[in-house]
């Protein structure tokens, strides 16, 4: 037998200790058997539907690999589900239950699920842990404040691929947690992840009516989102897409529908002439390049004291030098590939637009045969704000002198998102100051800039990221039902 690898009746997952041997053993072990498998999914309805000719999934790591097939949803199907989708009428007590064995199912199952996320989303190992981790202690969290009160009625979900486990789970699981129906549309980019989710929901005892999966690709969510008969919509993503959101709901739902949008972000963390230099470079190396960059918490923006520019930089390039590229597989891989070959020409694109100018400060190479994007810092001149979230493993960084503090602050809220701030620094009184002033969902100290935990460390952003409440806190889940009231036990 393996190593104890959960511990269910434990507040948040533990997760799993990549040091120990045993362990590594019992994991690879456990998702060996799915290295070259193929899954397929489709949409997942009350009535059931036809499947439409399915689409390969490539690997993000090897394009030549098939991970999948899929068949996206039909106008028809959107329809099929907003029409037989139901309320889950369960007692609140016996809803908390059901969410409790998916935790336990997808614990099960982690062999394949970390197959899943290395496969179709590119997730090395430690981000794959933290996606089971997370997703299992949304399950359980939710569950344990499941309320009575009134659902709000049919709910649509909308996720993204970057956390296409962690999610994509959050958002069901408060959804159902409430007693809502819903109507599941996961990112284009990771539907064979969703779909064994789903699978997973319903086999723990969920009924089929109350939580039914479209996959499919933006249209499938502005069919939902447009719709008169969905009742309230969650969604995470890019901070366009959520105008659009908000726009169709505008026009088609409800006045009250209401809206949980989670957007994206222009992190920014200021180093000043104060801080360990060795842990400030750990935490950024982590912050900026772990998931290739691609987790909504990134650090986009770093701004160091000019008095240690010079050196620090130095040491922050050395460090980068070590990082290894490559298959999400391999427990050495540092940074994985990007989402798909898009995303992959965007960032390159964008990566030679600043070397064109000059600004490059360094670039690693990468491996072919994948979306793999070498990490790069490029230079800020001045205090500029940033025009746009890039989405991967791309660092900007800019100086400042120790009296522009302030200027360095109001660039950061200037930029109107708030989601993730880090500081580094061995001042008291200066965390004081600039986390009085920073507008940012979640501020990080003397450490990386990236993960929340549920329950404990809730996360969200204010602005241009997000509506809030945050995700994972104790006021997310009433923004599910209709009567808003404390949250209570189940
Ligand atoms: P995206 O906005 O392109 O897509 C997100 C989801 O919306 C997908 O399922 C997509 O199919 C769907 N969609 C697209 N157009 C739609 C429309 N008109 N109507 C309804 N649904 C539509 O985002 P993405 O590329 O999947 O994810 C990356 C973005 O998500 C980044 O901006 C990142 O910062 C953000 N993000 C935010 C958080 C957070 O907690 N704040 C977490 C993860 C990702
Ligand atoms: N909780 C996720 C992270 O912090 C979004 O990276």
């Amino acid at each position: 037998t393996g190593p104890e690898l959960f511990l269910p009746e434990r507040a948040n997952s533990m997760g799993f200790d990549l040091a120990h041997p045993p362990t590594l053993d019992a994991m690879d072990r456990a998702r060996d058997p799915w290295r070259a498998h193929v899954w397929e999914a489709g949409p997942l309805l009350a009535a059931e539907a036809l499947p439409e000719p399915a689409q390969e999934m490539r690997n993000p790591a090897d394009h030549a690999e098939i991970v999948g097939r899929v068949a996206w949803a039909s106008e028809r199907d959107v329809h099929t589900a907003l029409d037989t989708a139901a309320t889950w009428d369960a007692p609140a007590a016996e809803r908390a239950e059901v969410l409790r064995r998916v935790a336990d199912l997808y614990e099960a199952h982690y062999g394949e699920l970390f197959a899943l996320c290395a496969r179709e989303a590119g997730k090395m190992v430690r981000d794959a842990v933290a996606e089971l981790r997370e997703a299992a202690d949304f399950l359980r969290y939710y569950a344990a404040h499941a309320p009575e009160a009134a659902p709000v009625g049919r709910f649509a979900c909308i996720s993204p691929w970057n956390f296409p486990l962690a999610i994509f789970t959050g958002q069901v699981s408060a959804a159902l947690a409430a007693g809502n129906a819903v109507l599941a549309k996961p990112a284009e980019q990771s539907p064979l992840i969703a779909h064994r989710a789903v699978q997973l929901f319903h086999e723990a005892g969920v009924p089929r009516s109350a939580l039914q999966l479209l996959p499919g690709a933006g249209d499938v969510g502005a069919a939902l989102t447009s719709d008169a008969r969905t009742d309230g919509v969650a969604f995470t993503g890019g901070t366009d897409t959520a105008r659009k959101i908000r726009a169709a709901m505008a026009e088609n739902l409800a006045p009250g529908a209401p809206l949980v949008a989670e957007t994206g972000g222009l992190n920014a963390m200021i180093v000043d002439s104060t801080a360990l230099p060795e842990q400030a470079v750990q935490a950024i190396v982590e912050s900026a390049f772990q998931s290739a960059g691609q987790r909504c918490s990134a650090l986009r923006c770093l701004y160091v004291q000019e008095d240690i520019a010079e050196a620090f930089t130095e040491m922050l390039t050395g460090a980068m030098d070590a990082l290894v590229t490559g298959d999400p597989w391999a427990l050495a891989t540092d940074v994985s590939p990007v989402i798909d070959p898009e995303a992959q020409r965007d960032i390159a694109g964008y990566i030679d637009a600043a070397r064109a100018g000059g600004r490059v400060i360094h670039q690693l190479e990468a491996p072919d045969g994948g979306s793999f994007v070498g990490p790069a810092l490029i230079r800020v001149p001045g205090i500029g704000a940033l025009e746009r979230e890039v989405f991967g493993p791309v660092l900007h960084l800019a100086t400042f002198r120790a009296e522009e503090i302030d200027k360095v602050i109001d660039a950061i809220n200037g930029t109107g998102y708030g989601l993730t701030f880090g500081l580094q620094t061995r001042i008291d009184d200066r965390v004081q100051h600039v986390a009085d002033r920073i507008h940012a969902g979640n501020i990080y100290v003397n450490r990386n800039q990236i993960g929340a935990i549920v329950g404990s460390q809730p996360f969200g952003g204010e602005g241009l990221s997000g509506t809030g409440p945050k995700a994972g806190g104790p006021h997310y889940l009433p923004r599910f039902t209709k009567a808003e009231p404390p949250m209570q036990g189940a």
